[in-house]
């Protein structure tokens, strides 16, 4: 099967300052791949650099067996991406819910599309999917930070992307709908085959969702099973002191 997501000896760098160094990853397809990694190791770079907001400087990155720096855009379209901070410059922004999830239906290469019967479903399936629906009226700068995210969910939902790429997304989710967004997330990937990297500091709920781990600090140190993890002191290493994970009992079931 073809790998969604290729990386080769990616290196990245803001000017004199390297951010990624080394870094060699493959994502297969139904891949639930969970980025872990202390602030500032680079996570949101990579995930920036899969797809294509910043190029390497050093390296090859291909989506789905295609070289993204020579490819054309048709396969960076299949891709959902949630920034890390989402965040609506005015209390008057002045669009609906709706029309946010609506820019997700649109293509790069048809911008002007006119919305057809299939898009208006596609687009309250993905409002309901993250359990917003009833907010479609309401305008975008009204909602709190937990809300937008999940309606940036919805927007990349919305595309039907082959690869969901998430910064993030529970930070702002209160704990109750964090359940529920984490049975969505494993519906997405368990029942549709949706391929899913997504990063997050809260390690528990990452080792519960996801399928396989990677560890990034600069470079990175651990690629596998989620249930390798906890294996060794790949955590220590990687967050630059003694980590000690306590186990609850569903994990020793
Ligand atoms: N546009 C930029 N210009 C200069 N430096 C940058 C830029 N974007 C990121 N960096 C730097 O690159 C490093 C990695 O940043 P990145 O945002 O990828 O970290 P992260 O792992 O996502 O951290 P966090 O957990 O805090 O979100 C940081 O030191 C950051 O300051
Ligand atoms: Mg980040």
């Amino acid at each position: 099967m073809q790998p969604v997501v290729e990386l080769k000896d990616v290196d990245v760098a803001f000017g004199s300052i390297h951010v990624l160094e080394d870094i060699t990853l493959t994502v297969e397809e139904k891949d639930f791949l969970g980025l872990l990694g202390p602030n500032g190791a680079g996570k949101t770079t990579l995930l920036k650099v899969v797809a294509g907001l910043l190029r390497p400087y050093h390296g090859t990155v291909k989506l789905f067996g295609e070289d993204i720096a020579k490819s054309t855009l048709r396969s960076k379209i299949m891709i959902g991406y949630v920034p890390q901070r989402i965040t609506l410059q005015s209390q008057n922004f002045p669009t609906t819910v709706y029309e946010i999830v609506a820019t997700g239906r649109i293509s790069r290469e048809n911008t002007f599309k006119r919305l057809t019967e299939e898009d208006h479903q596609k687009i309250e399936d993905a409002l309901r999917f993250v359990g917003l629906y009833e907010l479609k009226s309401r305008m975008a700068g009204e909602l709190s930070g937990g809300q937008l995210q999940r309606i940036f969910i919805a927007r990349a939902l919305a595309g039907e992307p082959s690869l969901l790429i998430m910064d993030e997304p529970t930070s702002g989710i209160d704990i109750g709908s964090q359940v529920a967004f984490h049975s969505l997330l494993d519906r997405l990937n368990k029942e549709q085959g949706l391929t899913i990297m997504m990063t997050s500091h809260d390690i528990g709920a990452m080792s519960h969702m996801c399928t396989k781990v990677a560890c990034v600090n600069k470079k990175l140190f651990f690629h596998g099973l989620t249930e390798d993890l906890f294996r060794g002191d790949i955590l220590s290493k990687v967050y630059g002191y003694h980590v000690h994970p306590i186990f609850h009992e569903e994990h020793l079931m």
